[in-house]
């Protein structure tokens, strides 16, 4: 009778165990998910601002001082949209917010989101999924500070709720126009950087764009491969 009780008492320690190992307890499976599987979806983009093109245009500023006020999701959506947004999805490879050579698009779009710098977004590097206008999560923890150094110290990366990064991927562009690929990515970023520049005026935000940093520092802070040619960084917060 004993070795029965013995027995079972066994087994009761070896499915706790096994229950508590597996990550059914506690939140214990939430921090075992692979970073991967964090995606968040971003609310619809508004059609309708109340701020005209031309005042846009006219109000369009460099914008380094910010206050330590967090961006609503919207805002970010927004933003991403801007840049690189599917405007006409009826089209199989879905034309774009900005031009791009030969419609290749070779843009990758990534937010670096500082600790507190979006409502309802923990901090880490996202990456901007156009067609599904989504986010997903490829690095946790706050890295501003980090992308501040890439920056050659600018300050106003480290103080930016977000900083929004293009990188190029420069082959998708090659296949089609040889040599002169990586001009065109450099022009594409340009396009889509206005773009960010007039949303976020037109939000009541600012922003600046960033030509200074070393470029393997930045691919390290996204933690992304050669292939991909940081070509601007974006900081964006509210104006002080
Ligand atoms: C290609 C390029 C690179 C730039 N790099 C930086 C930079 O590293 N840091 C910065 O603070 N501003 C940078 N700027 C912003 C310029 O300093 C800014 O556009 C210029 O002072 C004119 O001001 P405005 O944009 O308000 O008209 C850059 C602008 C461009 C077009």
């Amino acid at each position: 009778m004993r070795w029965l009780v013995l027995v079972s008492m066994l087994i009761g320690f070896a499915v706790v165990g096994f229950v508590a190992m597996s990550g059914f307890v506690g939140g214990r499976s939430e921090r075992l998910r692979p970073v991967r599987q964090q995606v968040v979806s971003l609310p619809e983009p508004r059609l309708e601002g109340p701020l005209s093109v031309e005042q846009a245009i006219l109000r369009r500023r460099s914008r380094r001082d910010y206050r330590r006020e967090p961006l609503s999701l919207g805002e970010v959506s927004q933003l991403l949209w801007a840049a690189q947004g599917i405007t006409a999805p009826q089209v199989w490879t879905g034309l774009r917010t900005a031009p791009s050579a030969g419609g290749l698009y070779p843009l990758e779009v990534y937010v670096v989101v500082r600790e507190g710098g979006v409502d309802g977004l923990e901090a880490g590097v996202y990456h901007y999924h156009p067609h599904k206008h989504e986010l997903s999560l490829v690095a946790e923890g706050d890295l501003s500070r980090s992308l501040m150094r890439a920056c050659v110290d600018q300050e106003w990366v480290g103080a930016a709720a977000i900083n929004i990064v293009f990188t190029g991927v420069v082959e998708r562009t090659r296949v089609k126009y040889g040599a002169r690929a990586t001009q065109y990515v450099f022009q594409e970023s340009g396009h889509a950087a206005q773009n960010i520049y007039l949303q976020a005026e037109a939000l009541g935000l600012g922003c600046v764009v960033i030509g200074a940093f070393y470029e393997d520092e930045v691919r390290r802070v996204l933690g992304v491969s050669g292939e991909e040619l940081p070509v601007y960084v974006i900081p964006v917060g509210r104006p002080a």
